[in-house]
């Protein structure tokens, strides 16, 4: 899978990625293959999960069942990926959800605040769990948990949306300070809006919507995390552990009140 001309970064490396049958995951899913890791999808989708496998090569991309939430599930998924290739070095927690646009926090309801914190960062706590399970004993390894500008601002997404990628920020720092001592890394990469299925259904928006961009004509797409989540998952980053990589083009550091450098919507 690895093309002969690119230097493999990730060669004889394991990784899962959940929520990789689709959007964000798929990108990081091909990318991570392309750069010479053995990828193993861990989702709810079974049959996109597994044609994407057909796609990309069995051998290199297989997939496995996983409800991020069921720890069961997660512990199934990383203990498939050990049988299947005899350890994990990357786990990329990215399985995420979104729940409806309600602009007041009075028509929000508690169960559909739990279902997205449950997928957003319970499902991250788990797969955070098993992958430190099985990386300790080895002595080295890279977390990777998808969050969102939505970790470092308010007023983008939901309540439950925006108060589970600041929670999984807040797991990330403190996994990285206790699994540092096993050399395992631990980080946060925070994509600005991409229009995938869960961002369509959110700010019903088309695939031809434009979004704000702060680099002046450049559209964030998904290879741009992908190629976030490969440094994060390479020896590269060997050194960065406990940090949030924001990839939005300068989004969250601009506060267009003042209009000092005259930043137009
Ligand atoms: N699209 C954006 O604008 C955007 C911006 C910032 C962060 N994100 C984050 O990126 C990640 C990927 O989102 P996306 O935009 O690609 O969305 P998407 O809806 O296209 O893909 C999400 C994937 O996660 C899977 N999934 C959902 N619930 C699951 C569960 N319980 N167990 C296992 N798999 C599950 C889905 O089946 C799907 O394959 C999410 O964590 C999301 O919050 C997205």
């Amino acid at each position: 899978m690895a093309s002969s001309t690119l230097k493999a970064r990730l060669e004889n490396k394991v990784a899962i990625v959940t929520g990789g049958a689709q959007g964000i995951g798929e990108s990081m899913a091909r990318t991570l293959a392309k750069h010479g890791a053995k990828v193993v999808i861990a989702d709810l989708k079974d049959d996109l999960g597994e044609s994407l496998c057909q796609e990309l090569g069995p051998e290199f991309v297989s997939f496995v069942h996983c409800d991020v939430t069921i720890e069961t599930d997660v512990e199934n998924a990383i203990n498939t990926t050990i049988t299947r290739h005899g350890k994990l070095d990357i786990m990329v927690n990215n399985a995420g959800i979104i729940d409806e646009s309600k602009l007041s926090i009075l028509e929000n309801d508690k169960a559909d605040f739990e279902r997205v914190v449950n997928v957003n960062l319970t499902g991250v706590f788990l797969g955070t769990k098993h992958a430190a399970r099985v990386m300790i004993p080895n002595c080295r390894g890279s977390i990777i948990t998808t969050a969102s500008v939505c970790s470092v601002m308010g007023g983008i997404a939901s309540h439950a949306y925006t108060s589970s990628k600041h929670g999984v920020v807040g797991l990330t720092k403190n996994a990285a300070a206790e699994l540092g001592k096993y050399q395992i890394r631990v980080n946060c990469v925070s994509p600005y809006v991409i229009p995938t299925s869960l961002a369509l259904k959110f700010f019903k928006m088309d695939e031809n919507s434009t979004v704000f961009s702060n680099l002046k004509g450049k559209t964030l797409g998904p290879q741009d995390i992908a190629n976030a989540v490969l440094f994060l998952a390479s020896d590269e980053s060997e050194y960065i552990s406990g940090h949030n990589l924001v990839v939005d083009g300068g989004y969250t550091v601009l506060n267009p009140a003042f209009g000092l450098f005259d930043w137009k919507p």
